[in-house]
Parts: structure tokens; sequence; C-alpha cells
């Protein structure tokens, strides 16, 4: 007996010994918190198995004191994703809870509350929803709390106060309402309070200047109003102060620099500050970052901040600042230099020469709308960092010098509406990563430079409202990136239009209006298939509309009044579905003007001035084209005669033609024949707004993730919700599937089918290429999810959306019949036809209809659509795809005109930076802590 059990003994794994004699609590707790993880990419769980003792496994530290025990768990960035099981409420002996950047989702239990001996619960960077637990406040132990980057809702518990050893407060970036609670101040440990990003209201509690323990205070981004209470400016130790965008009022108090003598981070921007920045600041010598945009601020700039050395950023944008330029001088000291940004003030004077002696760290200038004069100081060929420089609207005179060609690193250069002249110089050439170039209503003359054609990244051109004389060199209008405008309007260009402007193929908007341009429109023009807005108006151009221009689906505007045109009005510009307005006035056309499309809007078309045009609708007041009835009967009837057999002989010619035609475009096309859209008809999306409708592409609204890309769920301002493709470019081949997908998926449309809605192409604040594909946002997920749903999973989607937990039989049969439509579609439909390659249960989404579209979403490669096959009928569409340029549209496209351009731009530009920054600390809050 006793050998018998000895035997059965050691057949046990040597762990079994120890557990026998301790509480099995905890390790049942861990196999259930284990079992409510259904993500988890890199099988850290997997090896939580019955091999090993629970103290062994991988994140699990025990006690000494109590063996078996658990008092730590600490499962930082392991991608795992699911509930949190409640049974974690059972560890009682845990001290450390970290779970912080995995996808758990679903609440947090409340039996979180058991846990007394908790210190730091950090589960930061996660989905979690729904309210607060109630009761954490009966983790009287806890001195970190961090739960950073949810979507908790609900409002701060009162009875937080009650945690009298908390050092880190972190709810940033959820979705909390309410006020701060008064009994925070209780918190006297209290270092950390962090609570930005949320939709706090209220005012900021005058208890927390009881808080002398204070280093790092996060209340921006919320609606707080009222002033911030002047005792807070007195807790010596705050390093990081940020309020930004809020309704805060009040001024700043005069000694900020001297009771905060720690500062390195300064936030007031966006809010309702008055009053004067205070010249003590200087006196706080950590200070990195001043960031006082878009108030009231009023009074000079403090002439003595050069004494900061470790300044990098100073924003005080969007204010009332009277001062003059001889602030720069003194900030030549700064060493670590990065962004000056000082424009919406009035700063008046002479840009001063000592410009150039700044560091050669800065990347960022906007001085634009402040009223500077003088001339550019050559200098500025210093500072090689300089990514943007935005100089535009001011009173600037004489010419760029040459040395801006040293600026190798910018990105955007500003310089429209001041007055400076001369020749741009040919140095610009040596600006490669040039993206965009204004230099509009300005004095300039002379040739637009050759070498402009050397800025292979351009995006955007405009010379608009200048003296530039000479032709258009063919190298600037080869340049395929510009996308998102081109304009030489208002100048003094001559010559005719070069046929390279097929080159154009990714742009927007061609201004060429009021030039001295003549010839005839070339037939290339066919290629820039995504143009929308189009002038040649007042110039000399000659000759009849070409057909040409017929392939342009997108064309929205088109102005050729007041030039030489003659002919008949084309046919085809009643088939712009999209053609909103067109001047035809002060040309030599003649004939019927057409009764379709957009001349059916006798407010869209203008004709006037051509003499001999006829008919049209009744509100253009045009003669009609009948024959006149005075002449004789037989003559009449001759020409009726004649007419016919003229109508019909064209008629049968045209049909001839259009066969012809037809077929050859069958037998080239890439694009089914079947519909009309072409990519270009899909619209674009900024940068901005994407970035806003995904919470700065927030790991919270990650919906999947893939070789090619990343998906990501968002709202956009029309409202609703929209599925983001943002696509890694760095993968090679990503780049091409974008064109690929906007050609393909862009150009067909079947109700099954999952639709583009909108494409992002641009460049990120950093430079970098970001492209991106919206879609309809499938609120049922997708079909592979439905079949092999785990049980949890299925509860969860039958309480969120109310719909049953099983697929039944007729649904599964309607949804079949769904992808079979569209593959018949494809495959029968398209021409040419459609492999989709890469059919499979998780490229199914479902609508809120439960009806199937067939897409491809995030986990699936995107140019297994249009397979090379397809892409090979037609080589000419190919290789334009594969030159994967297929532009780019920067932040501001699409919210209004040119003129707003700039300040959009750089309030994205500051809404990035700063959101980064925030962003970034709190990372490493959330890290570190
Ligand atoms: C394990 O310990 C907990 C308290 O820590 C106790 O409630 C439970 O009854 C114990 N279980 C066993 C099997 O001893
Ligand atoms: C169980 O865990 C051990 C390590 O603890 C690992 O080596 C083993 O592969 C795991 N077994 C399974 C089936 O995952
Ligand atoms: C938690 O785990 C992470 C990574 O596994 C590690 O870097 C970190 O030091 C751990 N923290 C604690 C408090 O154990
Ligand atoms: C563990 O926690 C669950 C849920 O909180 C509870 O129902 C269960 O009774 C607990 N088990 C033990 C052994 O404490
Ligand atoms: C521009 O580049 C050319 C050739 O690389 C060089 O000779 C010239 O000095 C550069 N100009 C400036 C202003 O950097
Ligand atoms: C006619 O054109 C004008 C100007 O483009 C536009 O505002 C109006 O909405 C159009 N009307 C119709 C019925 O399309």
């Amino acid at each position: 007996m006793a050998i018998m059990f000895l035997f059965f003994y050691a057949q046990l794994p040597l762990w079994t010994s120890q557990a026998m004699q301790t509480n099995q609590t905890d390790r049942l707790a861990l196999i259930y918190f284990r079992d409510r993880v259904d993500e988890d990419p890199f099988g850290v769980l997997n090896l939580w198995n019955d091999s090993s003792h629970h103290c062994k496994w991988q994140g699990v530290a025990c006690s000494r004191r109590h063996p078996g025990r658990v008092v730590s768990l600490n499962l930082t960035s392991k991608g795992l994703g699911g509930l949190l099981s409640p049974h974690v409420g059972n560890l009682s002996f845990l001290i450390i809870l970290r779970l912080q950047n995995n996808s758990f989702r679903g609440e947090i239990p409340q039996s979180i509350s058991h846990l007394f001996r908790l210190r730091s619960l950090v589960l930061s960077n996660n989905s979690f929803g729904g309210e607060m637990p109630t009761n954490l406040s009966q983790c009287s132990n806890l001195e970190i709390l961090n739960l950073i980057d949810n979507q908790l809702v609900g409002k701060i518990p009162d009875d937080f106060g009650s945690l009298s050893k908390l050092r880190l407060l972190g709810l940033t970036e959820n979705s909390l309402a309410g006020s701060i609670p008064r009994s925070i101040g209780n918190l006297s440990q209290l270092y950390t309070l962090s609570v930005g990003l949320n939709g706090l209201q209220g005012e900021i509690p005058e208890t927390l200047s009881k808080l002398r323990g204070l280093g790092f205070v996060q209340v921006g981004f919320n609606q707080l109003t009222g002033e911030i209470p002047p005792a807070l400016f007195n807790i010596s130790g705050i390093s990081y102060f940020f309020t930004s965008g809020n309704q805060l009022r009040g001024s700043i108090p005069p000694y900020i620099g001297d009771t905060l003598p720690f500062l390195t981070s300064l936030d007031f921007s966006s809010n309702l500050f008055t009053g004067v920045i205070p010249p003590s600041l200087s006196n706080a010598s950590n200070l990195q970052h001043i960031i006082f945009h878009n108030n009231s601020f009023h009074g000079p700039i403090p002439a003595n901040l050069g004494r900061l050395k470790a300044l990098e950023v100073m924003y005080f944008s969007y204010n009332q600042l009277r001062d003059d330029y001889s602030f720069i001088t003194s900030l030549t000291n700064c060493s670590r230099l990065e962004t000056i940004g000082v424009n919406h003030n009035f700063l008046e004077g002479p840009l001063p020469d000592s410009l150039g002696n700044l560091s050669n760290s800065v990347r960022v200038i906007d001085m634009s709308n402040t009223h500077v004069g003088g001339t550019i100081p050559p200098g500025i060929g210093n500072l090689f960092s300089l990514s943007f420089l935005d100089l535009s609207n001011n009173s600037l005179v004489g010419r760029v010098p040459p040395s801006i060609g040293a600026l190798h690193n910018l990105h955007e250069l500003y310089l429209s509406r001041n007055m400076l002249m001369g020749e741009i110089p040919s140095s610009i050439g040596n600006l490669t990563l040039l993206n965009r170039l204004h230099v509009s209503f300005n004095d300039f003359y002379g040739e637009i430079p050759q070498s402009l054609g050397n800025c292979r990244q351009l995006i955007e051109l405009d010379l608009r409202n200048n003296n530039f004389s000479g032709s258009i060199p063919k190298e600037v209008l080869s340049l395929s990136t510009i996308s998102i405008i081109f304009s030489l309007a208002h100048n003094k260009l001559s010559g005719s239009l070069p046929s390279q402007v097929g080159s154009l193929a990714n742009l927007i908007e061609l201004d060429l209006s009021y030039n001295k341009l003549m010839g005839p429109i070339p037939n290339s023009i066919s290629n820039c298939l995504l143009l929308e807005r189009l002038s040649l108006a007042v110039n000399s151009f000659q000759g009849e509309i070409p057909p040409a221009l017929g392939t342009l689906r997108g064309l929205q505007e088109l102005d050729v009044s007041h030039n030489d045109f003659f002919g008949k009005i084309p046919s085809f510009l009643d088939q712009l579905t999209d053609l909103k307005y067109l001047n035809l006035s002060l040309n030599k056309f003649e004939g019927e003007v057409p009764k379709q499309g957009v001349f059916l809007n006798a407010t869209a078309v203008f004709v006037f001035g051509n003499g001999n045009l006829c008919g049209g609708i009744a509100k253009l007041n045009l003669p009609s084209c009948k024959s006149n009835t005075s002449q004789p009967f037989w003559i009449k009837k001759a020409r009726v005669i004649a007419t016919v057999t003229a109508i019909l002989s064209y008629f049968i010619l045209c049909l001839c033609l259009f066969i012809i035609w037809y077929r050859r475009k069958m037998s080239k096309n890439n694009i089914p024949s079947s519909e009309l859209p072409f990519e270009h008809q899909l619209s674009w999306i900024s940068y901005e707004e994407l970035f806003r409708a995904t919470n700065g592409f927030s790991e919270n609204n990650m919906i999947g993730k893939g070789r090619y890309g990343t998906v990501y769920k968002g709202t956009t301002q029309v409202g609703g919700w929209v599925a983001v493709k943002v696509l890694n470019l760095s993968h090679r081949g990503a780049s091409k599937s974008f064109v690929s997908e906007c050609r393909t998926i862009g150009a067909i449309r079947h109700r099954n089918l999952m639709k583009i809605l909108n494409v992002c192409s641009s460049v990120d604040y950093h430079g970098n290429d970001f492209k991106a594909l919206l879609y309809e946002y499938m609120a049922n997920g997708s079909l592979e999810n439905w079949i092999h749903q785990r049980n949890e999973e299925n509860v969860e989607h039958g309480h969120e959306h109310g719909k049953p937990k099983h697929l039944g039989l007729m649904q599964r049969l309607d949804i079949a019949i769904d992808i079979a439509s569209a593959i018949a579609y494809l495959h029968e439909d398209c021409s040419p036809k459609i492999v989709h390659g890469d059919l499979k249960p998780s490229n199914v989404l479902l609508d809120n209809e439960m009806k199937g579209r067939v897409g491809d979403f995030g986990l699936a490669k995107i140019n297994s659509i249009a397979t090379t096959k397809a892409m090979d009928i037609d080589n000419h569409s190919s290789s334009m795809a594969m030159r994967g340029s297929v532009g780019y549209v920067p932040p501001e496209y699409g919210m209004g005109n040119m003129a707003s351009t700039q300040g959009d731009v750089y309030s994205y530009g500051i809404l990035y930076w700063k959101y980064s920054l925030v962003r970034d600390l709190q990372k490493r809050l959330s890290r570190t802590i």
C-alpha cells in the first residue's frame, strides 16, 4: 500500500506536492482568467497549463510567505484580447495587476474591489467600457490607478477621494462626464492627475490646491470652465501642466516662473485666457514647451525667453500679441529649439537677420499673418532641419535668397501674399522633399524655373497672381505627384499647353486662367482622370473642344470662357454627370446648345458672347434652331428632307463610330463597362478627418490587422460609422494594392460588394506617406465571426445588437445567395472579369440587416482582388497604377477654398503635434509607472 502510494506520488509533477498543501483558489482564478481571453497572438497563455505550477506561469508572481498565493499578475503588451474574468477578484493576495497595452474589452469587473491589498492597477490602453467599478475605493492600498485610454463612461466616483495612498490617477482618454470631484483634493500623496481627453465639465476644483505633491496635471481636452484656482500656481513641484482645449479664462499670474521653478511643459492653448505672457517664465529653467496658441493673450513676447536653454517648442499663434521680431535674436541661444509658431499676431517690423542664427535644430517656423516686413534673410539657408516654413500673408519685400535651396528637409514652403519679387531661384530644385509650394499673390517674374521639375514629391503648386512669363516648363507639367492643385492663373505665360499635361494623372484642380496661352487643348488631357476643376479661361486657346475631355468623368467645373474655341458644343458635355459649372462664353461656338445634363440648369451654364448658338433650354434665351417659317413650302420640304438625310447618315456614322469605339473600349478598358464610376468618382477625405474619426488611430478603434494594413472603426462628421483601412506602406506591395483596390473596387458597384466611400492619400505630419481607404462600417462584423464564434462572444453580440445568437438556416442561405450574386457579378458582368482570389468567410461582411457583402477587410491582402491577369489586359492603365503615385490629399482638402488652406494645415499640425505630445506622455506614464 505504502509502495503503491509512493509510486502514485512519484508520477505526479513536482509542483503538485506543494499545491496539494496550499490553497487552489488562485490557480482556479487564473484558469478562469485564461479562459476568458480569446486572443493570444503570442501564445502566452498556452504556457499556462497543467505541466507547471501556476506560480511559474508567465506574468505570474507568488508570495513567499504565503506559498501559492499570487501577488502579481503582469501581462503588459501581450496582444491579449477578451473579457476580464470576475474571478480575478479571488486573487486576494494580489498587489500588482497590470494588463496595459492589450485589447481587453467589456466592463472592469466589480470584484476587483475585493482586492484590498492591491497597490497598482494598470489597465491602460485597452478597450474596457462601461462605468468604473463602484467600490474601487475599498482597495484602500491603491497607489497607482491607471485606466488611461479605454472607453469608460459615467462619472469619476466621488469616493476616489478616500484612496489616501494614491499617487497616480490616470483616467485620460476615456468618455467620462460630470465634474472633477472635489474629494480628489484629499489624495494627499497624488503626484499625477491625468483626466484629460474626456467630457468633463464644471470648474477645476479649488481643493486641488491642497495637493502639495502634485507634479503632473493633465486636464486638457475637456469642457472645463472658470479660472484655474490661483493656489495651484503655488504647488512648486508641478512640471507638466496641460489645460489645453477647455473654456478656461483668466490670466496667468506674473510670478508663475518663480513659484513653479520645475516647469517642463506648459500647455494652456485653445482656451479663453487673457493678459500678458509673464516674463518670469524665463526663470523656469527646465521649460521645454510653452504652448499658448489660440487664446487672447496680448502685450509683447518676453524678450528673455532665450534664457531657456532647454526650450524646444514656442507656440504663441492666434493671440493678440503686439511686438516686433526682436525676440528672435534672443532665441538664438536656445540650442534645442524645434518649433516657433507666432502666426496670427501683430508682430511688425522687419524679419531680423538673426533668423539665420537660430539653432539648426529648428524644424517648424510659422510666421504667417503677422505683418512682418523686410526681406527674407539669406541666413535662412543655415536652418537645414527646417521642414515647414510659412511666411505667407505678410509684408515681405525683395527677392527670395538662393540659399533657400539649402533647406534640404523642407516639405512645405508658403510665401503667398507678400510683396516678394524677382525670379524664383533655380536652387528651388534642390528641395527634393518639397510637398507644397505656394508663392501666389506676389510680384515674382521671369520664367518658372525648370529645376522645379526636380521636386518630385510636389503635391501642390500654386504660382497664381504673379508676373511669370515664358512658356510652361514641360518638366513641371511632368510632376505626376501633383495632385491637389496646380495653379498658374493670372500670370503672363505664353506658348501652348505642352502635351505633358497628361502626366498629371492625379490632379484634382488645374487652373491656367488669365494667361496668354494659345493653341489647342492637347488630347493627352484625357489622362488627367482625377480632374474635377479645369479652368482655361481668358487665354487665346484655339480649336474645338477635344473629345478627350469627355473621358474626364469626374469633372465638376469647366471654364473655357474668353478664348478662341470654335465649332459645335460637343454633346459629351451633357454626359458628364458631375458637371456643375460650365462656362463656354466669349468664344466662337456655334450650333445647337444641348438640353441634357448640366445644360438643364440655366444658372450653371454660361454661353453668352458666342454669336451663333441656338436652342438649349428656354431660360438661356437663345434663338430657336428651327428654320424660318416665312420660307416657301418647297424650300422647307427640301430642307426637311436634307436635314433628315443628314441626320440619318450622321446617326449611322455615329453608330458605326460608337460601335468601333465601344469595342475598343471593351477590349482596352480595365473598368467594367456596365457601370460608370471610375476611381476618380471616389471622394477624398483628409488625414485630419481620419485622425479625428478614429480617435487618432487609437488602438481602441482597431478592428482588424493584417499584413497590408490595419482596420479602424471611426465616425465621420457626416455621421455614421465607417471602417478605415490604413495601409502599412512599409509592406512591399501595399502601395500598389492601394492603387489597384481604388481602381477595382472603386470602379464597380454592386449591392453585395463592399463599397469604398472615401480615399485618403496624404502625408502625415512627419512627411511619411499615408494611404487609407474608407468603407461602410459593417455592424455585424465578418461571417467568420458568426460561424466560428465562441460562446461568450456570441452572448456579447446578442446583447449588443439584439440579434439571434446563431445564424439560422434561412439566414445562412440568404448570405450564401448574397455571396453568389457578388461573385456572379464579378465574373459575368464586369469586363474584364475580376477574380477575387481570396474569398473566405472573414472577407464576407454582414451589414446591419445581415446582408452579406464581399469585401476584403484587414486580414487579407488587397491586390488579390485585381488579379495580375486583369491588370495585364490594359497595359496602359496598369502601368499607371503601378507607378504608385495615385496622389496625395492633404488634410485641408475638401475644407473649402484655398484661402483657408494654410490655417488648416497649420492647425492640423498643431493638433497633431499636441495630441502626440500628450499621448507620448500618457504612454510613457502607463508604461513606466
Ligand atoms: C482559499 O482561501 C480563501 C481565502 O483566501 C478561502 O475563502 C477559501 O475557502 C480557501 N479555499 C480552500 C480550498 O482552502
Ligand atoms: C505547457 O507549458 C509548458 C511551459 O510551461 C510548455 O513548454 C508546453 O509546450 C505547454 N504545453 C502546451 C500543450 O501548450
Ligand atoms: C511587467 O512585465 C513587463 C514586460 O513583460 C516588464 O517589462 C515589466 O518590468 C513588468 N513590471 C513589473 C512591475 O513586474
Ligand atoms: C471566485 O469569484 C467568483 C466570481 O467573483 C465567485 O462566484 C466565486 O465564488 C469565487 N470562488 C472562490 C473559491 O472564492
Ligand atoms: C543645389 O544643388 C546643386 C547641385 O547639387 C549645388 O551645386 C548647389 O550649390 C545647391 N544650391 C544650394 C543653394 O544649396
Ligand atoms: C443649378 O446650378 C446652380 C449653380 O451651380 C446650383 O446652385 C443649383 O443647385 C443647380 N440647380 C439644380 C436643380 O441642379
